[in-house]
């Protein structure tokens, strides 16, 4: 979607505007920094912009100015500090050192995180680095907003602020997004001259919008009726009302790939979610992270999952919490998980394993057909091929201050409620009696016993006190 290239009239450089403090969020976090589908809005802002190619992206900062810069990781975005904050013409007049002489100017701003990249795109080509272009919207409510002010045969004559405007100017139903694609000679040109006799004492951008037609620049304002991509937040209400709006987009998008969701009201994603064919999830899922789904994968209700490769026909069953970090978590081809179960990072389980009820999961390896059923903890452990632990048995991996690690052969069949305490290795085939606390290797084919034997003693009689 490079728009540099194929421009005749120079390259494309982007300006978020973001130095607001965003007072009605009642936040000590800058408002940018608020969250909608698990990424900041700043974030999504500039991830957006992205995908258009720019030559660069310029983000002015004001209020937590140190916060907004550190919670973006792309090497290539700029940074300018906007202090005071004297309005938004005020804001990019910070920027315009960064910017190229010639070319195109995108100016947006980091409180409208759900534009879409093809909406932008269309509006640096009505701008074709000649034409001033703003987006606009007709709201059934423009209260607050700037309105488009146009002359009686329909042609833009400027913007004029909720504050500023007379009775009959707010009737117009047509505002003004915030988003404008401006020649960025122009620009540069007429913010040099933006004044702030206006009601608020501030430098407005969209006065810029009445210099152009002074100087009989074009104005083209593109109408969207995407009102999603187009809203702002100001307010915790607004924040809350994208997530949901975000949520149906995603929702919907999945639906049409195929993906059979039990209620597409019911499902967060706070990330990526990638399915293959044929999967199903049940109500009040979460996925956050990147989360990879294969053919024939069923989540049930009330899974948490981040960060999961999850195989071809693997069950997922209802409240079963997958946390994947940096390090995922792997679930093998038409494994079972669930009820109830944990798994942390690292875990990897092969293919056919059975992780049932309350059993725990950190970084080990469960083989192919391994399982742990119920109730147990498998911490740095690797479980071999086929190996079954029995209903609460745990690896003491910690000794209070390292890890050390535990290794289950193959075929080999821990009983129930036993400890093994690590570094141990357990060898293939090897049967560990219910109730062992296990400290040494034990070897293969054997039945190992670690427990005291039980001893009865005959007419013995409790103390009474009669
Ligand atoms: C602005 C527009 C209005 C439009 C509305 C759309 C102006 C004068 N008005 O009004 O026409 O309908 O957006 O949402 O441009 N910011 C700075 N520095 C400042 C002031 C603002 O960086 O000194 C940033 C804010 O952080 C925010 C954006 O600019 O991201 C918009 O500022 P805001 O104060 O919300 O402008 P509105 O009054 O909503
Ligand atoms: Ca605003």
């Amino acid at each position: 979607m490079s728009l540099n290239e194929s421009n005749p009239h120079g390259g494309l450089d982007v300006v978020i505007m973001a130095a607001g403090r965003g007072t009605r969020m009642k936040s000590q976090k800058p408002k940018v920094l608020h969250t909608l589908g698990g990424m900041s809005m700043l974030q999504r802002v500039v991830s957006t912009v992205k995908k258009l190619q720019p030559q660069s992206v310029v983000v002015v900062t004001g209020f937590g100015s140190e916060q907004v810069k550190a919670s973006i990781l792309d090497e290539d975005v700029h940074f300018v500090l906007q202090e005071p904050q004297l309005g938004t013409g005020h804001a990019a007049q910070q920027a315009l050192p960064l910017l190229a002489d010639k070319g195109t100017t995108l100016i947006l701003n980091g409180d409208v995180p759900l534009i879409e990249a093809g909406i932008l795109a269309d509006l640096v080509r009505a701008c074709s680095g000649q034409a001033l272009a703003l987006l606009t919207i007709e709201l059934d409510d423009p209260t607050g907003y700037g309105r488009i002010v146009r002359a009686e045969h329909g042609r833009v004559l400027g913007i004029v602020e909720q504050k500023d405007a007379t009775i009959e100017q707010h009737q117009i139903r047509e505002i003004n997004t915030g988003v404008m694609a401006v020649p960025t000679a122009h620009l540069k040109r007429w913010l040099a001259n933006l004044k702030n006799d206006n009601a608020q004492k501030e430098y407005y951008l969209t006065d810029i919008v009445a210099m152009a037609v002074a100087d009989g620049v074009s104005v083209v304002a593109e109408r969207t009726k995407d009102a999603l991509s187009v809203a702002g937040v100001n307010s915790p209400d607004q924040l809350v009302a994208l997530e949901r709006g975000l949520q149906q987009r995603i929702a919907h998008d999945l639906l049409r790939q195929g993906v059979r969701l039990a209620d597409p009201q019911r499902l967060d994603v706070r990330g990526t979610l990638e399915c293959g064919q044929d999967v199903e999830i049940d109500i009040n899922c979460i996925f956050a992270g990147l989360v990879q789904l294969g053919d024939n994968v069923s989540i049930g209700a009330n899974c948490v999952i981040s960060n999961a490769t999850i195989a071809a026909g693997a069950v997922i069953h209802p409240f079963t919490h997958i946390e994947g970090e940096k390090l995922g978590v792997k679930v093998g081809t038409g494994a079972k998980v669930g009820p109830y179960s944990r798994l942390r990072p690292g875990a990897d389980l092969g293919e056919q394993v059975h992780v049932g009820n309350f059993v725990e999961v950190k970084n080990t390896t469960m083989a192919a057909g391994a399982k742990a059923n119920h109730l147990a903890y498998l911490g740095d452990a690797s479980i071999g091929e086929k190996a079954n632990i029995g209903a609460g048995t745990i690896t003491a991996n910690y000794d209070g201050v390292h890890k050390h690690h535990t290794t289950v052969g193959a075929r080999s069949s821990v009983g129930s409620n036993c400890v093994l305490v690590a570094p141990v290795e357990l060898g293939e085939g090897a049967t560990i009696a219910a109730g062992s606390v296990i400290t040494r290797n034990t070897p293969a084919d054997a039945l190992t016993i670690a427990r005291a034997p039980q001893t009865t003693k005959l007419r013995w009689k409790r103390p009474s006190s009669t």
